[in-house]
């Protein structure tokens, strides 16, 4: 599976749920995460955001580990999303800050 890592977090350009071909994205209020059950690994998605913040399992990187079982339980509670909508006004400014974890939403 591909999972949502923290540079999602409060940027949330959406652009990854346009291509998607089974609608595995699901939408929380200032971050999105992929259902491990539903991506069948095209690759499509990871390429397509501006934050880079979408990995394959087998390279999130060191300290982000727990975003794998994150990607899995959010996908559980939070709506489907398959159409993309405006990033927030201060999407650029929080790109690439660290310790985002601690501004998700549930
Ligand atoms: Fe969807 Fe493909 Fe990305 Fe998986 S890798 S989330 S199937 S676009
Ligand atoms: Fe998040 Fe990137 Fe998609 S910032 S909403 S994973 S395009």
């Amino acid at each position: 599976t591909f999972v949502v890592i923290e540079n999602c977090i409060k940027c949330k350009y959406t652009d990854c749920v346009e291509v998607c071909p089974v609608d595995c994205f699901h939408e929380g209020p200032n971050f999105l995460v992929i259902d491990p059950e539903e991506c069948i690994d095209c690759t499509l998605c990871e390429p397509e955001c501006p934050a880079e913040a979408i990995v394959p399992e087998d390279d999130i990187p060191a300290g982000q580990e727990a975003f794998l079982e994150l990607n899995a339980e959010l996908s559980r509670e939070w709506p489907v999303i398959s159409e993309m909508k405006p990033h927030p006004e201060d999407a650029k400014e929080w790109d690439g800050v660290p310790g985002k974890l601690k501004y998700l939403e549930r």
